[in-house]
């Protein structure tokens, strides 16, 4: 489904990703695992468009996306929810899902639809449509930013760190809702620095360190070393 190919990001003189190759298949949740600094909003802004690569190829089934515009990606079937969640804080929960639409303004019984199956996969969000965005608690912010990625009907979503600044309970909530997405057939790729929550649910993952890939493998086999553990617990066995 998505897959890169010695892929190298630069800003200026760093050097962000350095030579990353990785593959996503279809129905899969892949974790891509690193601590601050180790280039995993850099890998998913490089596939939203939104930096572009020093060397190196992305494709999205037979697509190479590098020469496709960023807005153009989403028509193939990639959503992206941001690290920073991008909402309109001003506007409502509704509203905010319905900007992520796929079809827009034209057909208002699939939006319908689509609401529907966010709705049932957050009910919050249901509970609370009307709610001014900046109003929502982080948890809930994070599930209106996973329920606007959903809207536009994605074959493969990527996601940088949604259990960022989350208490373990939503943690657990929204990657409930994750594992829900992958037997809706959506493909997902997962950046997290939560090694522990993230390689449960994971089917496979790929390890960052300072730009490159230092191991991949079964998600549960890569929590089982205790390189991982030792990373991502602080020396602490879980
Ligand atoms: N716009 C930028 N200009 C210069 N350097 C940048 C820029 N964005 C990122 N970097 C650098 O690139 C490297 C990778 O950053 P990136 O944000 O991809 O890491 P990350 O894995 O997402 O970290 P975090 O977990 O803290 O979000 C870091 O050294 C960072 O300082
Ligand atoms: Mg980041």
């Amino acid at each position: 489904m998505l897959e890169l190919v010695n892929l190298s990001v630069s800003y200026g003189n760093i050097s962000a990703l350095k030579g990353v190759s990785l593959k996503v298949e279809p129905g899969e949740i892949v974790a891509l695992i690193g601590s601050n600094g180790a280039g995993k909003s850099t890998l998913i802004k490089a596939c939203a468009g939104l930096v572009r690569p020093t060397a190196g190829e992305i494709h999205l089934g037979g697509t190479n996306l590098l020469r496709e515009a960023p807005r153009r990606r989403a028509a193939l079937g990639m959503a992206v929810v941001p690290e920073n969640r991008r909402l309109f804080g001003e506007m409502s929960v509704r509203d905010n899902l319905q900007l992520g639409a796929y079809s827009q303004r034209h057909d208002r019984k699939a939006i319908a639809e689509d609401l529907a199956e966010v709705f049932e996969l957050f009910p919050r969000l249901e509970e609370r449509q009307s709610q001014r965005a900046m109003t929502m608690s982080g948890g809930e912010q994070q599930m209106l930013a996973i329920g606007r990625a959903l809207m536009s009907r994605p074959k493969l979503v990527l996601m940088d760190e949604p259990s960022i600044g989350l208490a373990p309970k939503i943690v657990s909530l929204i990657f409930g809702a994750i594992k829900r997405m992958r037997e809706h057939g959506i493909t997902v790729l997962l950046a997290e620095q939560n090694a522990a929550a993230t390689l449960k649910i994971a089917d496979r993952a790929y390890v960052l360190e300072l730009g490159r890939v230092t191991m991949s493998g079964k998600a549960l086999e890569l929590w089982e070393t205790d390189k991982v553990r030792k990373l991502y617990l602080g020396g602490e066995a879980a």
